[in-house]
């Protein structure tokens, strides 16, 4: 008789193993490999062979013969929504809209939601989390009611299911992911069982019935989605909340998208009537009048939208191990930097604390912020204000030299829009602007100008 194959699984990450293991060799979670159920494993089976249809006739067909699917995406009803789904809901898709808590996950959701009510679509927005006396108010403030708009407070898959296939819904919020529970797993809502098993559910739903699917998930604490990173892989589209819960702006960030770019970024406020559209980016990340020493500017390309932000350095004299710690900047970067100004500079920055914030919560990905790093740091070291009209654009590379940066003429324009006089910036063909640009190939050579 053949041997009876097992799995365990680790409820928090995902992670298989043959054996059972006291700590998870993946994500280092203690007591979280439980043996899945012979129904379990056959479901996984079942679900690895779905996406390629699993009849056994299927034959592969020549590339050139194959039609293409034909998408015809709606709007949203929000400009910055449509924009980091690349144009649109597509009918049928599976989106994971992510971040953490009180971010405006809901509040972004309910809104599309009551948007696309009005706009005769019938809409079931569900949630476990809410009853929904709560999202009725929440709803006035956004202005989101219609008869068209259809909650349901439920955390029984199997409810939600029933209520789907008995009306015809041509959008469906779930809000969220870890507070469903299907009855078919005898795992905890939330566990990595639980979650698999709903999503593959929606998605199946999503895709027979042609009904686009928004999923609410909650990050912890290192920032990825509860639980799965099985649910990134499942969906078709991820998108993270970025920003400070204390600022009104927030970030909605493409991770994933089956349908478009992922490089395009929305941006919305938070205000008494919920998240809206930001109307303009320009000035909202910095404060030109109030720049001291420590502050310098650059502009950093989000998707295809140059933002000037406001980079901040705090270099202290430290007692004992010196402290370098960064918000919304990387801390390995930043190391690499203070290394390079110890090295080409001779500054003493060893015994100082280094300190490094990106206003408004933004996260810097864009290498082109170096130089302003630098700036805020020297400035901060000297205790001298920086010119409050002047940018700083480039990355710097390992030697010192400052590197070609993306989209110059775009973040010149955006620069002369915004009413600043002067740039540092690299050696990089452009068109001609009304900026006074400072050509740099070296760090040495803009510490000596500024
Ligand atoms: N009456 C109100 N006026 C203004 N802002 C509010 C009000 N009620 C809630 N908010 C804002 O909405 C946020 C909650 O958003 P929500 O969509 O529930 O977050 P999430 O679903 O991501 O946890 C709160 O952080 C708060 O800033
Ligand atoms: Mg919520």
């Amino acid at each position: 008789m053949a041997k009876k194959k097992t799995i365990f699984e680790c409820q928090s990450c995902g992670f298989q193993s043959p054996r059972w293991m006291g700590k998870c060799t993946s994500c280092n979670e203690w007591e979280s490999m439980v043996e899945l159920s012979t129904d379990q494993i056959k479901f996984l089976k079942e679900m690895s062979s779905s996406s390629s249809s699993s009849t056994a006739i299927s034959k592969a067909k020549p590339i050139t013969q194959i039609e293409e699917d034909n998408i015809t995406r709606f709007t949203s009803g929000s400009i910055e929504l449509d924009l980091v789904l690349g144009g649109g809901i597509v009918p049928g898709s599976l989106t994971l809209i992510g971040g953490s808590p009180g971010v405006g996950k809901s509040t972004l959701l309910l809104k599309i939601a009551g948007n696309l009510a009005r706009e005769k679509k019938k809409v079931l927005y569900v949630s476990g989390e809410e009853s929904a006396g709560q999202i009725k108010l929440r709803a006035n403030r956004l202005d989101a009611n219609h008869d068209n708009l259809y909650l349901l407070p439920e955390i029984s898959l199997n409810a939600v299911i029933g209520e789907i296939n008995n009306q015809s819904y041509e959008l469906i919020v779930i809000d969220s992911i870890q507070t469903l529970y299907s009855d078919d797993t005898p795992s905890a809502p939330g566990s990595v069982t639980q979650v698999r098993t709903i999503t593959f559910e929606l998605m199946r739903i999503a895709k027979s019935l042609h009904i686009p699917i928004f999923i609410i998930g909650h990050i912890t604490k290192d920032g990825s989605i509860a639980g799965p990173r099985v649910l990134e892989h499942m969906v078709d589209t991820v998108l993270y909340f970025e920003g400070d819960t204390n600022s009104e702006l927030r970030l909605l960030r493409g991770f994933k998208n089956r349908f478009g770019a992922t490089n395009e970024v929305g941006i919305f406020e938070m205000n008494k009537e919920g998240l809206n559209d930001a109307k303009s980016m320009a000035g909202k990340f910095f404060d030109k009048d109030k720049l001291q020493s420590g502050s310098a500017l650059t502009v950093i390309m989000e998707g295809s939208r140059p933002i000037i932000i406001e980079v901040q350095a705090l270099v202290s004299e430290s007692y004992g191990h010196a402290k370098r710690s960064s918000t919304g900047f990387d801390n390995n970067r930043l190391g690499m930097l203070l290394a390079l100004l110890e090295k080409k500079l001779d500054l003493p920055l060893g015994t100082y604390d280094v300190f490094i914030n990106i206003s408004g919560g933004i996260k810097v990905n864009d290498p082109s912020a170096d130089l302003a790093i630098i700036a805020a740091i020297l400035s901060s070291y000297r205790n001298r204000e920086l010119s409050s009209d002047s940018i700083f654009l480039g990355e710097v590379s390992l030697t010192g030299e400052i590197r070609e940066v993306s989209g110059l003429t775009q973040r010149l324009k955006e620069i002369e829009t915004q009413g600043f006089k002067k740039a540092v910036i690299p050696n990089t063909p452009q068109e001609k602007t009304n900026i006074k640009c400072f050509v740099a190939d070296e760090v040495a050579k803009v510490v000596e100008w500024m």
